[in-house]
């Protein structure tokens, strides 16, 4: 028996939404600079926090334009999964990285990079555990 190929996609989106929902990244980030608790998984910085958002794009942009496999920057290769959530959270809080100290971030405005610290807080390494990562209340 054949389906129409709309049933079939509707079916494969149902699923796919709820096994991508159903995982265990973190929603709630706390930004020791604004010493405030951002919500990740809900309104615009659910959207902005993602690869598709402001977040993943700038992350791509300017990190990755130096972080690439091969680079020619003598960058060592970085991507989402380098870091822990809190790992990453400590590298944009402190800020003492060789390229933050010599000015390669300062294309990013504060908006900006808090929200690429969002998007690699949000799918750095071990976010997929069944703990709880979200870094405050
Ligand atoms: C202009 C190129 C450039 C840009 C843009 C850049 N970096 Fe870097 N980054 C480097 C280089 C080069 C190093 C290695 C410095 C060294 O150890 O001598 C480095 C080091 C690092 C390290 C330490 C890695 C390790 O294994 O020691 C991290 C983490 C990092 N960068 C994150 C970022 C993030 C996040 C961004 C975007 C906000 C970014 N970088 C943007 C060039 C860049």
């Amino acid at each position: 028996m054949r389906y129409p190929a709309i049933i079939v996609l509707s079916i494969f989106c149902l699923l796919f939404y709820s096994v991508y929902t159903a995982s265990a990244r973190p929603s709630k980030r706390y930004d020791e600079r604004t010493k405030m608790c951002r919500v990740i998984a809900a309104g615009t910085l659910d959207w902005e926090s993602e690869p598709w958002g402001i977040g993943g794009i700038k992350f791509r942009e300017v990190c990755k334009s130096c972080h690439a496999l091969n680079n020619d920057q003598g960058a060592p290769f970085v991507h989402a999964e380098s870091y822990t959530s809190n790992a990453w959270n400590v590298i944009f809080s402190k800020r003492n990285e060789v390229c933050a100290l010599n000015g390669s971030w300062d294309v990013l405005s504060e908006d900006e990079l808090q929200m690429v610290n969002d998007y690699l807080f949000r799918n750095g390494n071990w976010t997929y555990d069944p703990n709880n990562a979200d870094s405050c209340g």
